[in-house]
Protein backbone atom coordinates (compact mmCIF):
# COMPACT_ATOMS: atom_id res chain seq x y z
CA UNK A 1 0.00 0.00 0.00
CA UNK A 2 1.32 3.29 -0.97
CA UNK A 3 1.25 5.79 1.91
CA UNK A 4 0.34 9.73 0.96
CA UNK A 5 0.32 13.06 2.91
CA UNK A 6 -1.37 16.36 1.55
CA UNK A 7 -0.18 18.93 2.38
CA UNK A 8 -2.56 22.03 1.20
CA UNK A 9 -6.64 20.64 1.73
CA UNK A 10 -8.14 23.59 0.11
CA UNK A 11 -9.63 23.89 -3.65
CA UNK A 12 -7.15 21.33 -5.19
CA UNK A 13 -5.91 19.51 -2.40
CA UNK A 14 -9.75 18.46 -1.95
CA UNK A 15 -10.09 17.06 -5.38
CA UNK A 16 -6.84 15.03 -4.91
CA UNK A 17 -8.18 13.72 -1.75
CA UNK A 18 -11.57 12.40 -3.71
CA UNK A 19 -8.82 10.88 -6.02
CA UNK A 20 -7.28 9.07 -4.01
CA UNK A 21 -10.19 7.66 -2.51
CA UNK A 22 -11.05 6.23 -5.58
CA UNK A 23 -7.93 4.52 -5.85
CA UNK A 24 -7.62 3.07 -2.85
CA UNK A 25 -7.14 -0.63 -3.69
CA UNK A 26 -3.37 0.80 -4.05
CA UNK A 27 -3.10 4.19 -2.48
CA UNK A 28 -3.69 5.23 1.43
CA UNK A 29 -3.70 8.61 2.54
CA UNK A 30 -2.64 8.50 6.13
CA UNK A 31 -2.12 12.42 6.86
CA UNK A 32 -3.17 15.58 5.64
CA UNK A 33 -1.61 19.15 6.76
CA UNK A 34 -3.49 22.33 6.95
CA UNK A 35 -2.71 25.58 8.80
CA UNK A 36 -6.35 26.42 8.76
CA UNK A 37 -8.76 23.69 10.68
CA UNK A 38 -11.57 24.77 8.44
CA UNK A 39 -9.91 23.22 5.51
CA UNK A 40 -8.32 19.52 7.15
CA UNK A 41 -12.55 19.02 8.69
CA UNK A 42 -13.06 19.10 4.95
CA UNK A 43 -10.71 16.67 4.32
CA UNK A 44 -11.46 14.82 7.26
CA UNK A 45 -15.02 14.24 5.80
CA UNK A 46 -13.66 12.92 2.50
CA UNK A 47 -11.36 10.52 4.53
CA UNK A 48 -14.20 9.18 6.66
CA UNK A 49 -12.16 10.81 9.72
CA UNK A 50 -9.27 7.93 9.29
CA UNK A 51 -6.05 10.28 8.70
CA UNK A 52 -3.85 12.13 11.38
CA UNK A 53 -4.50 15.66 10.92
CA UNK A 54 -1.73 18.56 11.34
CA UNK A 55 -1.63 22.47 11.16
CA UNK A 56 1.85 22.47 10.81
CA UNK A 57 3.24 20.50 7.61
CA UNK A 58 7.01 20.45 8.85
CA UNK A 59 5.54 18.57 11.88
CA UNK A 60 4.09 16.23 9.63
CA UNK A 61 7.17 15.42 7.38
CA UNK A 62 9.54 14.64 10.75
CA UNK A 63 6.81 12.33 11.83
CA UNK A 64 5.07 10.37 9.77
CA UNK A 65 6.81 7.26 7.28
CA UNK A 66 5.56 7.88 4.25
CA UNK A 67 5.35 6.69 -0.32
CA UNK A 68 4.41 9.79 -1.54
CA UNK A 69 4.12 14.07 -0.49
CA UNK A 70 1.23 15.64 -2.45
CA UNK A 71 1.62 19.15 -2.20
CA UNK A 72 -1.18 21.44 -2.55
CA UNK A 73 -0.27 24.56 -1.09
CA UNK A 74 -0.46 28.29 -2.93
CA UNK A 75 2.60 28.72 -5.72
CA UNK A 76 4.98 30.30 -3.38
CA UNK A 77 5.26 27.49 -0.51
CA UNK A 78 5.51 24.69 -3.19
CA UNK A 79 9.53 24.81 -2.42
CA UNK A 80 9.54 25.40 0.90
CA UNK A 81 7.64 22.07 1.26
CA UNK A 82 8.57 20.50 -1.80
CA UNK A 83 12.85 20.74 -0.81
CA UNK A 84 11.63 19.92 2.83
CA UNK A 85 9.98 16.24 1.90
CA UNK A 86 12.56 15.61 -0.72
CA UNK A 87 15.44 15.55 1.66
CA UNK A 88 13.45 12.83 3.90
CA UNK A 89 13.21 10.68 0.80
CA UNK A 90 9.65 11.30 0.28
CA UNK A 91 8.49 10.99 -3.93
CA UNK A 92 6.45 13.94 -4.72
CA UNK A 93 3.84 15.03 -6.26
CA UNK A 94 3.40 18.76 -6.92
CA UNK A 95 1.22 21.26 -7.87
CA UNK A 96 1.41 23.10 -11.56
CA UNK A 97 2.77 26.02 -11.55
CA UNK A 98 6.23 24.78 -10.10
CA UNK A 99 7.60 27.59 -8.39
CA UNK A 100 7.57 31.24 -9.01
CA UNK A 101 11.78 32.11 -9.39
CA UNK A 102 14.63 30.54 -11.14
CA UNK A 103 16.79 30.61 -7.59
CA UNK A 104 13.66 27.69 -6.71
CA UNK A 105 13.82 26.20 -9.67
CA UNK A 106 17.30 25.43 -9.24
CA UNK A 107 16.94 24.47 -5.92
CA UNK A 108 14.23 21.98 -6.44
CA UNK A 109 16.19 20.48 -9.47
CA UNK A 110 19.32 20.39 -7.46
CA UNK A 111 17.61 19.17 -4.25
CA UNK A 112 15.78 16.21 -6.83
CA UNK A 113 19.23 15.10 -8.07
CA UNK A 114 20.44 15.16 -4.56
CA UNK A 115 17.97 12.85 -3.40
CA UNK A 116 16.65 10.70 -6.19
CA UNK A 117 13.17 10.85 -5.66
CA UNK A 118 10.12 10.91 -8.08
CA UNK A 119 8.80 14.38 -8.63
CA UNK A 120 5.63 14.56 -11.06
CA UNK A 121 4.08 17.91 -11.61
CA UNK A 122 0.14 18.77 -11.57
CA UNK A 123 0.10 19.53 -15.56
CA UNK A 124 -3.24 17.92 -15.60
CA UNK A 125 -3.90 19.21 -18.84
CA UNK A 126 -1.32 16.59 -20.51
CA UNK A 127 -4.01 14.24 -19.05
CA UNK A 128 -7.46 15.98 -20.32
CA UNK A 129 -8.54 13.50 -22.81
CA UNK A 130 -9.33 15.82 -25.87
CA UNK A 131 -5.58 16.90 -25.47
CA UNK A 132 -4.36 13.79 -24.92
CA UNK A 133 -6.18 12.80 -28.19
CA UNK A 134 -4.58 15.53 -29.94
CA UNK A 135 -0.97 14.46 -28.51
CA UNK A 136 -1.24 11.03 -29.84
CA UNK A 137 -2.81 11.92 -33.10
CA UNK A 138 0.03 14.38 -33.38
CA UNK A 139 2.44 12.11 -33.07
CA UNK A 140 1.35 9.31 -35.15
CA UNK A 141 1.20 11.91 -38.31
CA UNK A 142 -2.44 10.39 -39.12
CA UNK A 143 -3.43 14.37 -40.47
CA UNK A 144 0.02 15.14 -41.53
CA UNK A 145 1.80 18.28 -39.98
CA UNK A 146 0.67 20.64 -37.82
CA UNK A 147 0.55 23.98 -39.64
CA UNK A 148 -1.02 26.30 -36.61
CA UNK A 149 -2.82 26.25 -33.95
CA UNK A 150 -4.54 27.97 -31.50
CA UNK A 151 -5.61 28.00 -27.74
CA UNK A 152 -7.85 29.61 -25.28
CA UNK A 153 -8.52 29.47 -21.40
CA UNK A 154 -10.41 32.23 -19.99
CA UNK A 155 -12.15 32.46 -16.87
CA UNK A 156 -14.63 34.84 -14.41
CA UNK A 157 -11.95 36.58 -12.09
CA UNK A 158 -11.21 34.24 -9.55
CA UNK A 159 -12.70 36.08 -6.46
CA UNK A 160 -12.85 32.48 -4.62
CA UNK A 161 -9.13 32.59 -4.43
CA UNK A 162 -7.33 35.38 -2.90
CA UNK A 163 -4.49 33.40 -3.16
CA UNK A 164 -5.34 33.39 -7.11
CA UNK A 165 -6.14 36.98 -7.24
CA UNK A 166 -2.44 38.04 -5.06
CA UNK A 167 0.04 37.70 -8.33
CA UNK A 168 2.73 37.59 -5.30
CA UNK A 169 1.53 34.48 -4.51
CA UNK A 170 -0.01 32.75 -7.44
CA UNK A 171 2.27 34.61 -10.51
CA UNK A 172 -0.79 35.98 -11.90
CA UNK A 173 -3.09 34.81 -14.97
CA UNK A 174 0.35 33.94 -17.16
CA UNK A 175 1.57 31.96 -14.51
CA UNK A 176 -1.32 30.10 -12.87
CA UNK A 177 -3.65 29.79 -16.08
CA UNK A 178 -2.19 30.35 -19.25
CA UNK A 179 0.71 27.93 -18.08
CA UNK A 180 -1.54 24.97 -18.73
CA UNK A 181 -1.74 25.78 -22.51
CA UNK A 182 2.13 26.89 -22.84
CA UNK A 183 3.22 23.36 -20.96
CA UNK A 184 0.83 21.90 -23.40
CA UNK A 185 2.04 23.54 -26.22
CA UNK A 186 5.96 22.97 -25.57
CA UNK A 187 4.65 19.06 -24.79
CA UNK A 188 2.91 19.06 -28.70
CA UNK A 189 5.64 20.71 -30.68
CA UNK A 190 8.58 21.09 -28.52
CA UNK A 191 10.50 24.61 -27.94
CA UNK A 192 9.21 27.13 -29.60
CA UNK A 193 11.70 28.94 -32.00
CA UNK A 194 10.54 32.75 -31.09
CA UNK A 195 7.51 34.15 -28.89
CA UNK A 196 5.88 37.44 -28.93
CA UNK A 197 3.61 38.48 -26.19
CA UNK A 198 0.84 41.20 -25.72
CA UNK A 199 -0.84 41.86 -22.45
CA UNK A 200 -3.80 43.78 -20.58
CA UNK A 201 -3.73 44.72 -17.21
CA UNK A 202 -5.71 46.37 -14.33
CA UNK A 203 -5.57 49.46 -12.92
CA UNK A 204 -2.62 48.25 -10.66
CA UNK A 205 -1.38 47.05 -13.81
CA UNK A 206 -1.39 43.36 -13.22
CA UNK A 207 -1.43 41.08 -15.79
CA UNK A 208 -5.00 39.93 -16.53
CA UNK A 209 -4.95 38.45 -19.96
CA UNK A 210 -1.72 37.68 -22.25
CA UNK A 211 -1.90 36.79 -25.58
CA UNK A 212 1.11 34.64 -26.85
CA UNK A 213 2.17 33.63 -30.30
CA UNK A 214 4.77 30.97 -30.65
CA UNK A 215 6.48 30.42 -33.97
CA UNK A 216 7.78 26.49 -34.85
CA UNK A 217 9.88 26.68 -38.04
CA UNK A 218 6.87 27.40 -40.43
CA UNK A 219 4.47 26.37 -37.46
CA UNK A 220 2.38 29.33 -36.13
CA UNK A 221 0.46 28.99 -32.55
CA UNK A 222 -1.54 31.29 -30.23
CA UNK A 223 -2.54 30.74 -27.08
CA UNK A 224 -4.50 33.53 -25.13
CA UNK A 225 -5.11 33.22 -21.01
CA UNK A 226 -7.42 35.48 -19.13
CA UNK A 227 -9.35 35.78 -16.33
CA UNK A 228 -10.56 39.60 -16.01
CA UNK A 229 -14.01 38.55 -16.85
CA UNK A 230 -17.60 38.72 -15.21
CA UNK A 231 -18.47 36.14 -12.66
CA UNK A 232 -21.64 34.67 -14.53
CA UNK A 233 -18.86 33.92 -17.34
CA UNK A 234 -18.89 30.28 -18.17
CA UNK A 235 -15.48 28.42 -17.71
CA UNK A 236 -13.87 28.36 -21.52
CA UNK A 237 -10.89 25.52 -23.14
CA UNK A 238 -11.11 25.41 -26.22
CA UNK A 239 -8.73 24.86 -29.26
CA UNK A 240 -8.50 24.58 -33.18
CA UNK A 241 -5.37 23.22 -34.95
CA UNK A 242 -5.25 22.81 -38.60
CA UNK A 243 -3.04 19.94 -40.01
CA UNK A 244 -1.79 19.58 -43.40
CA UNK A 245 -5.22 17.01 -43.82
CA UNK A 246 -7.74 17.87 -41.03
CA UNK A 247 -8.98 20.46 -38.62
CA UNK A 248 -9.31 19.69 -35.08
CA UNK A 249 -11.61 21.78 -33.02
CA UNK A 250 -12.38 21.87 -29.13
CA UNK A 251 -14.80 23.90 -28.56
CA UNK A 252 -18.14 23.48 -25.69
CA UNK A 253 -16.32 20.07 -24.46
CA UNK A 254 -16.56 18.70 -27.89
CA UNK A 255 -14.18 17.46 -29.88
CA UNK A 256 -14.69 17.39 -33.96
CA UNK A 257 -12.48 16.30 -36.51
CA UNK A 258 -13.00 17.85 -39.47
CA UNK A 259 -11.00 15.74 -42.28
CA UNK A 260 -9.78 16.99 -45.95
CA UNK A 261 -11.62 13.91 -47.75
CA UNK A 262 -14.23 12.39 -44.97
CA UNK A 263 -17.16 13.37 -42.97
CA UNK A 264 -16.64 15.26 -39.51
CA UNK A 265 -16.86 13.05 -36.63
CA UNK A 266 -16.49 13.61 -33.04
CA UNK A 267 -13.63 10.72 -31.50
CA UNK A 268 -15.40 9.24 -28.55
CA UNK A 269 -13.39 9.96 -24.86
CA UNK A 270 -13.50 7.89 -22.46
CA UNK A 271 -12.96 8.32 -18.63
CA UNK A 272 -12.28 5.32 -16.27
CA UNK A 273 -13.32 7.27 -13.46
CA UNK A 274 -14.96 10.74 -12.86
CA UNK A 275 -17.66 12.32 -10.85
CA UNK A 276 -18.48 15.99 -10.34
CA UNK A 277 -17.25 17.50 -6.87
CA UNK A 278 -17.62 20.80 -5.15
CA UNK A 279 -14.21 21.95 -4.02
CA UNK A 280 -14.96 25.86 -4.18
CA UNK A 281 -13.33 26.62 -7.15
CA UNK A 282 -14.11 26.57 -10.85
CA UNK A 283 -13.27 23.41 -11.82
CA UNK A 284 -14.97 20.05 -10.17
CA UNK A 285 -14.90 16.98 -12.57
CA UNK A 286 -12.69 14.45 -10.76
CA UNK A 287 -11.75 12.33 -14.69
CA UNK A 288 -8.18 14.27 -15.49
CA UNK A 289 -7.20 14.61 -11.63
CA UNK A 290 -7.63 10.47 -11.00
CA UNK A 291 -5.82 10.15 -14.68
CA UNK A 292 -2.64 11.93 -13.49
CA UNK A 293 -2.66 10.92 -9.59
CA UNK A 294 -3.14 7.05 -10.63
CA UNK A 295 -0.06 7.41 -13.74
CA UNK A 296 1.79 8.97 -11.14
CA UNK A 297 1.36 5.96 -8.31
CA UNK A 298 0.75 3.15 -10.77
CA UNK A 299 3.29 3.92 -13.38
CA UNK A 300 5.66 6.11 -12.21
CA UNK A 301 6.12 4.98 -7.77
CA UNK A 302 4.58 0.96 -8.67
CA UNK A 303 5.86 0.32 -12.28
CA UNK A 304 9.07 2.53 -12.76
CA UNK A 305 8.18 3.76 -16.02
CA UNK A 306 9.31 6.92 -16.89
CA UNK A 307 6.80 10.49 -15.99
CA UNK A 308 4.47 12.36 -18.73
CA UNK A 309 5.21 15.32 -16.09
CA UNK A 310 8.51 15.18 -14.76
CA UNK A 311 9.91 18.44 -13.19
CA UNK A 312 12.65 19.39 -15.21
CA UNK A 313 9.81 19.35 -17.81
CA UNK A 314 7.32 21.66 -16.04
CA UNK A 315 10.37 23.76 -15.38
CA UNK A 316 11.27 24.42 -18.66
CA UNK A 317 7.70 25.29 -19.18
CA UNK A 318 7.46 27.90 -16.41
CA UNK A 319 10.65 29.21 -17.77
CA UNK A 320 8.78 29.86 -20.59
CA UNK A 321 5.85 31.58 -19.20
CA UNK A 322 9.03 33.50 -17.21
CA UNK A 323 9.94 34.64 -20.14
CA UNK A 324 6.46 35.86 -21.57
CA UNK A 325 5.83 37.86 -18.80
CA UNK A 326 9.32 39.41 -19.12
CA UNK A 327 8.87 40.00 -23.35
CA UNK A 328 5.21 42.15 -21.79
CA UNK A 329 7.50 43.86 -19.40
CA UNK A 330 6.63 41.90 -15.80
CA UNK A 331 3.55 40.57 -13.86
CA UNK A 332 3.24 44.13 -12.66
CA UNK A 333 4.02 47.44 -14.34
N1 LIG B 1 -3.96 21.60 -11.83
C1 LIG B 1 -5.01 22.38 -11.76
O1 LIG B 1 -5.92 22.31 -12.58
C2 LIG B 1 -5.08 23.38 -10.63
C3 LIG B 1 -6.32 24.00 -10.34
C4 LIG B 1 -6.36 24.87 -9.24
C5 LIG B 1 -5.19 25.14 -8.50
N2 LIG B 1 -4.03 24.55 -8.87
C6 LIG B 1 -2.79 24.84 -8.12
O2 LIG B 1 -2.87 24.21 -6.85
C7 LIG B 1 -2.22 25.00 -5.84
C8 LIG B 1 -3.23 25.29 -4.74
O3 LIG B 1 -4.32 26.00 -5.29
P1 LIG B 1 -5.75 25.99 -4.57
O4 LIG B 1 -6.69 26.60 -5.55
O5 LIG B 1 -6.06 24.66 -4.01
O6 LIG B 1 -5.47 27.02 -3.39
P2 LIG B 1 -6.30 27.20 -2.03
O7 LIG B 1 -6.00 28.57 -1.55
O8 LIG B 1 -7.72 26.80 -2.25
O9 LIG B 1 -5.65 26.11 -1.07
C9 LIG B 1 -4.38 26.27 -0.48
C10 LIG B 1 -4.45 25.67 0.93
O10 LIG B 1 -3.15 25.73 1.51
C11 LIG B 1 -3.32 26.04 2.88
N3 LIG B 1 -2.06 26.58 3.41
C12 LIG B 1 -1.53 27.82 3.21
N4 LIG B 1 -0.34 27.91 3.84
C13 LIG B 1 -0.10 26.70 4.43
C14 LIG B 1 0.97 26.16 5.20
N5 LIG B 1 2.06 26.89 5.50
N6 LIG B 1 0.86 24.88 5.64
C15 LIG B 1 -0.23 24.13 5.36
N7 LIG B 1 -1.29 24.60 4.65
C16 LIG B 1 -1.21 25.86 4.18
C17 LIG B 1 -4.47 27.05 2.89
O11 LIG B 1 -5.06 27.16 4.17
C18 LIG B 1 -5.40 26.45 1.85
O12 LIG B 1 -6.34 25.56 2.43
C19 LIG B 1 -1.74 26.27 -6.56
O13 LIG B 1 -0.38 26.13 -6.90
C20 LIG B 1 -2.60 26.31 -7.82
O14 LIG B 1 -1.98 26.96 -8.91
C21 LIG B 1 -3.96 23.67 -9.88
Amino acid sequence: MIKVALIGCGAMGLMHLHCYKALSKNVQVVAVADTDSKKTEEALKICNNNVTVYNDAMTMLDKESLDIVDICLPTFLHTKFAVAAMEKGFNVFLEKPVCLTNDEADLLLETQNKTGVKVQVGHVVRFFKAYKWLKETADLGKYGKIKSAEFKRLSAYPAWSPMLMDYRRSGSVALDMHIHDADFIRYLLGEPDDVQVAVTRDNEGVIQHIFSTYKFDDTIVTAQGGWDFPQGFPFTAEFLVNFDKATVVLKDNMLTVYPDDAEPYSPELISEWGVNVDIGANVSYTGDYYDEIKFFIEEVIINNKPDIVSLADAISSTRLVWKEIEIAGGVKK
